[in-house]
């Protein structure tokens, strides 16, 4: 497995890769690999000729007053992780701004609202690094989660809009046993955040079953505990909710049923 920092070596490799006649998936993370992270990296072995997995705690979509610098890095875990599944080479940068960096890829229709509404400035960091990660690593394909369900829709308009040559592949997002959406940040909660945590997946569970999901999910979470409702909306066919518990912000999708 390639470990690689320098983007000029990584694009290097890339190319020689297209030129022998391989295709290339890329599966891009911030690191601290869960089993969602690990469902989409078997996505793309089952597809793709060559794996790149890139780590990258990308500065440009955390405000000031987020968790940059709190967000876990274990990267020797990582490694082994992405050793094991089979990656043919992790992409991990120390930086990908270059000093005085003035040029940003912005969406703005579907990065409007929810996440972006809560995170001012949160999208146009993503759709920035991603699409940096693209044009470095050269993918014909590309896997992200559905649990971030506003970025998988901006970076497939942006994808769209602009021309980029990158299939985007959602994957079902993965859970826990207990049923709370895995996520890199689960690890701030403590035990009992985490039992207050699940009123998020059972609430939307139970939601999409009322006559309005929406209110119902609202009131509900408005009325428990230790939760700090942020947003519950519908977007792209699915009733999506953000909370806060303790200092750790978790969020959440399912599918609403179809009208008959
Ligand atoms: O979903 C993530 O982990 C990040 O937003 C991404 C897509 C790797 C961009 O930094």
């Amino acid at each position: 497995m390639h470990v690689i920092e320098s983007p000029q070596e990584m694009h290097a490799l890339a190319q020689e890769w297209r030129r022998g006649g391989h295709t290339i998936g890329l599966v891009p993370t911030m690191g601290a690999l869960h089993a969602g992270h690990l469902e989409l990296i078997r996505r793309a072995r089952a597809a793709a000729g060559r794996v790149i997995v890139s780590i990258y705690v990308n500065p440009a979509q955390f405000a000031p007053t987020e968790d940059l610098a709190q967000y876990p890095r274990p990267r020797r875990t990582d490694m082994a992780l992405c050793l094991t599944c089979g990656v043919d080479a992790v992409f991990t940068p120390p930086d990908l701004y270059e000093s005085g960096h003035s040029t940003w890829v912005m969406e703005e229709e579907l990065s409007q609202g929810r996440d972006g509404g809560s995170r001012p400035g949160h999208f146009r960091g993503v759709t920035t690094v991603v699409l940096k990660l693209f044009n470095i690593t050269q993918p014909d394909a590309a896997w992200f989660g559905q649990k971030d369900a506003q970025q998988l829709d901006v970076i497939r308009r942006m994808v769209r809009d602009l021309n980029v040559p990158v299939r985007i592949h959602p994957v079902e997002t993965v859970r826990d046993r207990d049923g709370l959406a895995l996520s890199s940040r689960n690890v701030y909660l403590s035990d009992e955040e985490r039992e207050i945590a699940l009123a998020l997946p059972r609430g939307l569970a139970d939601a999409v079953r009322q006559p309005n999901p929406i209110g119902w999910l609202r009131d509900k979470l408005s009325a428990t505990p230790g939760v700090q409702l942020d947003y519950v909306e519908a977007a792209q066919g699915r009733l999506c909710a953000a909370v806060r518990v303790g200092t750790t912000r978790l969020i959440d999708n399912v599918p609403l049923p179809t009208e008959p």
